[in-house]
């Protein structure tokens, strides 16, 4: 017979069927005459019983090395449950230990804290958290590409180290060479650039996604990006993956219309396809979750323009008695206080803020008639803030050029992202999704540690 995965065993519900089924030890309860072990394979939440009637089983010597935390296969009858908390349980035949776990085995069944076990990273993925977390990220991951795909998008991979910085402001990591037969005499030279050429990490494909966009019409990247920006918080990570669609012929509407569509598409996949991880999410990490992801999935997202945004905090202020840590007057850059109160006291959900100061934007966004506000677009959501960066792009070379010359960009090296807007330029909008910031949404954790397999965060990057 075949090995059989967790999930499907309980999916089946063979009752008098023989299986053979594998997986790790969550954990193991000796009684008397039975013994009872929770089995889990990684496959869904949730374990499956495996009962041991020792009084007839001839593996009793086998039975002593299984302890939480050990790898075991087990052949055994589909039986229908006695107990409550599952409908079938295995009364196993037989019973061999893959893997055993010693003792110092750190994770015991009781709750550890999401802290302890980012210290254990290569091990975290054992935990109920952790597994639901990183199945729901994958259901995501997939369910972006079949967004695009459906929409006769092309997926392009843009390159990782590149020359340019996209978005003129944050820190990088710089790519330099290890020449390793000096290593090998003692020398390590850290210096050395790409073959001659300062590069970096990516901070964004955008800048390369449009020279694609403008030639196949409507593209996206979704892959690693790397900010070197010295943000201890709990939505900054040093490495994470954005999402990066690009649509010609597109201005600021079409733009907020389809990333409402794709957030809602995402949500919906996740309420489909992750059932259990989302009620253990409501259950453990955050209640009411599951009813404000049908909230979001169903209705408008509200709108406003920066200068109304910036309306309300000051009646907020003015009226309503709020204290804000930062000061608020036309010009500033929303702080996460301001973003939060927007979405979690004014709007109570997700929010589109357009039409920004220009200095506060990239330089690559169009600029409105008033010649101050530029068309972007940032997405802010309850509990997390910004989950969104776009806008329209600036699509008149005249006035690009002028922007990039007064942010200092050195518009010679640039001269490729200018021919966009010489040759048959055309109106067209992009925005960028943090992949992780995105899973913080719809799980409900608080710490985008807790969402990436291997974190890493300032002063964080175990293995
Ligand atoms: O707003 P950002 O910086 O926009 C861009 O990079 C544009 N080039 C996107 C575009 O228009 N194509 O970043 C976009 C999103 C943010 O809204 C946020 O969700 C995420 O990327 N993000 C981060 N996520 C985790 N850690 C960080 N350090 C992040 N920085 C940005
Ligand atoms: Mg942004």
């Amino acid at each position: 017979i075949r090995l059989l995965r967790v999930k499907e065993v309980v999916a089946a519900k063979a009752i008098g069927s023989e299986v053979i089924v594998a997986g790790w030890v969550r954990s193991m309860r000796d009684a008397k005459e039975l013994s009872f072990i929770e089995l889990n394979d990684g496959s869904m939440m949730g374990n499956l019983q495996i009962v041991v009637d020792k009084n007839n089983f001839s593996y009793n010597d086998t039975l002593r090395e299984v302890s939480t935390g050990a790898s075991i296969k087990v052949k055994g009858k589909v039986t229908a449950s006695v107990g409550s908390g599952q409908e079938i349980e295995i009364l196993a035949s037989f019973i061999s230990v893959l893997g055993s776990a010693p003792n110092d085995y750190p994770l015991q069944k009781k709750r550890h804290s999401l802290e302890f076990l980012r210290e254990i990273s290569h091990l975290r993925s054992r935990t109920n958290t952790i597994g639901a977390v990183m199945r729901v990220r994958n259901v995501v991951s997939f369910a972006i590409h079949q967004f695009f795909q459906e929409r006769d998008f092309v997926y392009i991979h843009t390159p990782i180290i590149t020359s340019s910085d996209a978005e003129g402001a944050g820190d990088m990591f710089q790519v330099t060479t290890i020449d390793m037969d000096k290593k090998g005499a003692g020398e390590v030279d850290y210096s050395r650039d790409f073959f001659g050429c300062k590069t970096h990490l990516t901070v964004s494909g955008q800048l390369a996604v449009e020279s694609y966009c403008i030639g196949l019409g409507q593209v996206y990247t979704f892959g690693p990006t790397f900010r070197a920006e010295n943000s201890n918080t709990v939505r900054h990570a040093a490495e994470f993956w954005m999402i990066e669609p690009e649509m010609a012929f597109y201005q600021l509407d079409e733009l907020m219309a389809i990333s409402q569509d794709f957030l809602r598409y995402l949500i919906n996949a996740v309420l489909e396809k992750c059932p259990q991880e989302l009620e253990f999410f409501n259950e453990r990490i955050k209640p009411g979750l599951i009813e404000n992801l049908r909230t979001v999935a169903t209705s408008n997202f509200s709108h406003m323009t920066y200068t109304q945004a910036i309306d309300v905090l000051k009646n907020a202020i003015a009226n309503h008695g709020k204290v804000f840590e930062h000061p608020v007057e036309w010009g500033i850059d929303l702080k996460s206080e301001h973003e939060r109160y927007l979405t979690e006291e004014h709007i109570r959900g997700p929010v589109m803020v357009t039409d920004y100061p220009k200095e506060i934007k990239s330089f690559y966004m169009k600029l409105n008639d008033d010649g101050k506000t530029v068309r972007g677009m940032d997405i802010l959501v309850p509990g997390i803030g910004e989950i969104i960066g776009g806008s329209e792009r600036e699509d008149n070379y005249d006035l690009l050029k002028e922007r990039m010359i007064a942010v200092g960009l050195d518009v010679e090296e640039y001269g490729w992202y200018l021919d966009l807007r010489k040759y048959g330029s055309v109106p067209h909008s992009g925005f960028g999704l943090g992949l992780e910031r995105f899973v913080m949404w719809v799980t409900g954790m608080s710490n985008i540690r807790d969402v990436i397999p291997f974190p890493r965060t300032v002063k964080h990057c175990q293995f």
